[in-house]
């Protein structure tokens, strides 16, 4: 069945599983060319379908789907225009009436986390931080179609803690939970959805032993840590595409209302909206998320260390995200 849609039949070309990247089948575009070679996987081997330079045809996505293939493969070699070219539609699958809303929180949830690592690994290029508007600007529009879009995020939130995660989890939350606050001007969303998404880039300058370390980290090596809100805005010092208000979430997300926060022990009026509303979500991250240390809370149990030391955050929305996180609580548990 399978071999009337491969291309080469005759000479396929076979690799290992392993150096390719799986991807959802919705995530091509019909009539769109692709820049990279598709494969299927039948059986242990990885079979080439379809040659780059040809175009993804309603044809083509119809025999796969008759065929029960919901995901492709893409070499690993290639993952970068494979991302170029996500990036590039994420527009159009957000907006296909015929691709199922999870898949599409799942494209887009992939597609950012592979844009922060490439951000975290090049903080400083022009062109990432556009990029980073531009995934911004899909996660506002996918989220504001409602809640069960937001809930749909958050069942394929990772609950592994990488800074990339993290960052793209941070970014989902902060949206939602502004729309929440009522913050319903687009460009105040993505402008709190970039500095969000961007919040702990200064971390690309904090060493692997540090921020994998296992035990407990030392006086030093933790004043090594506070300074990654100033490393995270020297970055972008000169990057005129982050607005001011951008900006704060990468500053001011570890200040605390109190005072007791770094790296200016900012006092409460004087931190930023943005800053507080980062606050909120990152320690919530931080806290259900998995650590090599620790494990991931259950979202209850996290709540109740944040109201324990409510005098930390803006109360309000500590308030309006437990409402934005409570009545599902299933929805983010490991
Ligand atoms: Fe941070
Ligand atoms: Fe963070």
């Amino acid at each position: 069945m399978f071999k009337s849609m491969i291309r080469q039949p005759n000479n396929p070309i076979t690799q290992r599983v392993s150096s390719f990247l799986p991807i959802y089948l919705e995530s091509l575009v019909i009539d769109s060319v692709l820049s990279f070679d598709l494969f299927i996987k039948l059986g242990r081997e990885m079979v080439l379908y379809r040659s780059k330079q040809l175009a993804f045809t309603d044809n083509s996505r119809r025999k796969l789907l008759d065929n029960r293939v919901e995901k492709l493969y893409v070499p690993f070699t290639a993952k970068h225009e494979y991302q170029k070219y996500i990036e590039s539609n994420l527009g159009k699958i957000i907006q296909d009436p015929f691709i199922q809303e999870e898949k599409k929180a799942g494209i887009i949830y992939e597609a950012s986390k592979a844009l922060v690592k490439d951000v975290l690994a090049n903080p400083s290029l022009g062109e990432n931080i556009q990029r980073s508007k531009d995934m911004v600007a899909n996660q506002v529009s996918y989220i504001l179609k409602g809640r069960e879009a937001f809930l749909n995020l958050m069942r394929i939130t990772s609950f592994d803690y990488y800074t990339y995660t993290h960052s793209v989890n941070v970014c989902t939350f902060s949206i939602a939970l502004a729309d929440q606050l009522g913050i319903k001007n687009e460009a105040n969303l993505k402008d709190l959805g970039l500095g969000a998404l961007l919040h702990d880039i200064g971390k690309s300058k904090v060493s692997e032993r540090i921020l994998n370390k296992r035990a407990p980290l030392n006086r030093a090596e933790f004043e090594i840590v506070k300074k990654h809100p100033e490393w995270g805005i020297d970055a972008v010092k000169d990057n005129s595409l982050i607005s001011e208000d951008a900006r704060y979430p990468i500053i001011q997300h570890h200040e605390r209302i109190d005072g007791s926060g770094y790296p200016n022990g900012v006092l409460g009026k004087h931190i930023h909206d943005f800053g507080r509303i980062i606050a909120v979500c990152d320690v919530f991250d931080a806290l259900t998320t998995r650590r090599i240390y620790q494990d991931a809370m259950e979202t209850f149990a996290a709540f109740r260390i944040m109201y324990d030391n409510r005098h930390e955050f803006d109360e309000k929305i500590l308030k309006e995200f437990t409402a934005l996180m409570g009545p599902d609580d299933r929805i983010r548990k490991a």
